[in-house]
């Protein structure tokens, strides 16, 4: 199969094309800024505000089968715009369409969010994201929406790299916004399953753990025996903070719908 990976020179990209490669698929991979640092991956530059650029690359390395991963915080031609020019360019291709999207697509609320629930966003990032599946799902109607949380990882995750920083008193993290991370294999290795299922629509694939920041700063403290008494922590009402505070995705279909296990984070980050 060729699989064409839009955003492999990103965090989850990058390691969607690690898994793909060794599974012994053809891999093309995106980079705009960055660089693709994965053994193995065609690498070609992509802007996918560039309608027309989408659609010739995407004419050209003719895929069975697309991710889409790309976003720009603050940046909606590249969250919104970029996803839909993903999308038309893979139905023109009759590939397979795996876009990833986001729990910031919700209000927020302590009750865990389902998976068909619309999108109910609150702040800029999550109306880009919520407009981005609204256009995947007009444009392609079998396309699977991976709603994702937290990735976590090793220190190339900016979620870990913000607790590292907020350990060293650099930064300071929610003790009232609550996630539910999921560790980037687990993560890849779903969109990689779902890319061979006819799955379409929404499904979170999110890990099993609700947990504040500031306790997922206190769980990468004791993983990696950093002395938590320096960490800065605020609350989102004293920080003036835009996002949804809450956001638990409920991830129980995908859990049954794929053998890849999303572990949660306290198991992720044992001592
Ligand atoms: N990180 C999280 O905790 C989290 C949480 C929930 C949902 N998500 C979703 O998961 C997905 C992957 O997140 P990530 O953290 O792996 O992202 P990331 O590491 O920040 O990577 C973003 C990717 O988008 C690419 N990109 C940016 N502007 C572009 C443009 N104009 N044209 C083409 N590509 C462009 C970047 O390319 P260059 O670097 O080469 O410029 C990079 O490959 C995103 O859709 C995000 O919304 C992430």
């Amino acid at each position: 199969m060729t699989l064409l990976v839009v955003g492999a020179s990103g965090y989850l990209g990058g390691e969607v094309c690690r898994q793909a490669v060794a599974a012994g698929e053809r891999v093309v991979g995106t980079y705009h800024s960055g660089r693709v640092e994965v053994p193995g991956v065609e690498t070609c530059r992509l802007d996918v505000t560039d309608r027309a650029a989408v659609r010739e690359l995407v004419a050209r390395v003719r895929p069975e089968a697309v991710v889409g991963t790309p976003y720009r915080y603050g940046e909606w031609a590249v969250t919104a715009d970029g996803a839909a020019h993903v999308a038309y360019a893979a139905v023109e291709a009759g590939a397979r369409l795996v876009h990833v999207s986001s729990d910031a697509v919700h209000a927020g609320r302590p009750e865990p969010y389902a998976d068909d629930e619309p999108p109910s966003p609150v702040f800029a990032y999550g109306a880009a994201k919520a407009a981005a599946e609204t256009a995947v799902r007009a444009i392609d109607s079998g396309a699977a929406l991976v709603r994702t949380s937290l990735i976590v990882g090793d220190e190339r995750s900016k979620q870990i790299r913000l607790c590292l920083d907020a350990l060293a008193g650099r930064a300071a993290l929610f003790t009232d916004e609550i996630r539910c991370p999921v560790d980037v294999t687990d993560l890849a290795a779903a969109v990689l399953e779902l890319v061979g299922t006819d799955y379409a629509g929404p499904l979170n694939v999110a890990g099993p753990d609700a947990v504040s920041r500031a306790e997922l700063g206190l769980l990468v403290a004791a993983h990696t025996g950093i002395d938590p008494a320096g960490m800065k922590t605020t609350t989102g009402a004293a920080a003036g903070m835009l996002r949804p505070a809450e956001g638990r995705l409920d991830s129980t279909r995908a859990a049954g719908l794929l053998r890849t296990r999303l572990r949660g984070v306290r198991e992720l980050l044992t001592r």
